[in-house]
């Protein structure tokens, strides 16, 4: 069984559709352990609190210094044990230290085909107003293994979204989350889950 920790920082959207991919059995062997926030007004918190799953907050403004939230997150973090640790909109660059902990047990969503519209400063809402300045006409999602850049890690899979007329980046996010993202992040987890998933040379081999 894949012990899984889901980070947000929002809607919850990603973590609904993995909660429902693992009730529905399109997850397989998967258990969420528990749900962790950095932001206490987080909707997927009361997402995670409807299913009965263990969810917490850990703010950063509750501690001196970003070292301290760091170190308190990883602790805590730590003590469930999990396999996989799950970023599904969670808006918290992640550091080092929890880089080097859980080597190759992060995975995160993207909203965007990377290497397109990915980076520092590209997340949310930003991403989709990117696409539609730059005039691309394909769009789409990735699941990545997160290393120490910023959207840099292997990719285990990609899903493109067509851009339409008349897109608003409200309208834009909406179709990629239901397109791809919902998709490709439950299909993600139940791969790793199944062992379907290995990682050689910076590149996913996935079957
Ligand atoms: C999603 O679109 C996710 O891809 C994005 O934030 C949104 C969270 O929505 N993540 C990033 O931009 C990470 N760089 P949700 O809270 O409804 O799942």
């Amino acid at each position: 069984m894949l012990k899984i920790a889901v980070l947000v920082s929002g809607g919850g959207t990603n973590l609904q559709a993995i909660i429902d991919a693992v009730e529905g059995g399109t997850i397989t062997n998967t258990q969420i352990e528990v749900v962790i926030s950095n932001n206490k007004n987080a909707y997927a918190l009361e997402r995670a609190a409807a299913k009965g799953i263990e969810h917490i907050c850990i703010s950063p403004k509750d501690f001196e210094s970003r070292a301290a939230f760091h170190a308190a997150f990883l602790e805590k973090l730590n003590t469930y044990q999990v396999d996989l640790v799950v970023l599904a909109g969670f808006l918290v660059v992640i550091w080092p230290e929890m880089i080097a902990a859980y080597k190759n047990r992060i995975i995160n969503i993207h909203p965007s085909l990377i290497p397109s519209f990915c980076g520092t400063g590209y997340y949310g809402l930003k991403v989709h107003e990117g696409v539609l300045k730059r005039g691309v006409k394909i769009t789409g999602a990735t699941v990545h293994f997160v290393d120490e850049g910023t959207d840099t890690g292997p990719i285990l899979l990609q899903k493109a979204v067509a851009v339409e007329e008349g897109d608003t980046p409200e309208i834009l996010q909406r179709r990629v989350m239901e397109q791809a993202e919902w998709q490709i992040l439950p299909e993600a987890i139940d791969r790793i889950a199944n062992g379907r998933v290995r990682v050689a040379d910076g590149k996913v081999c996935i079957r």
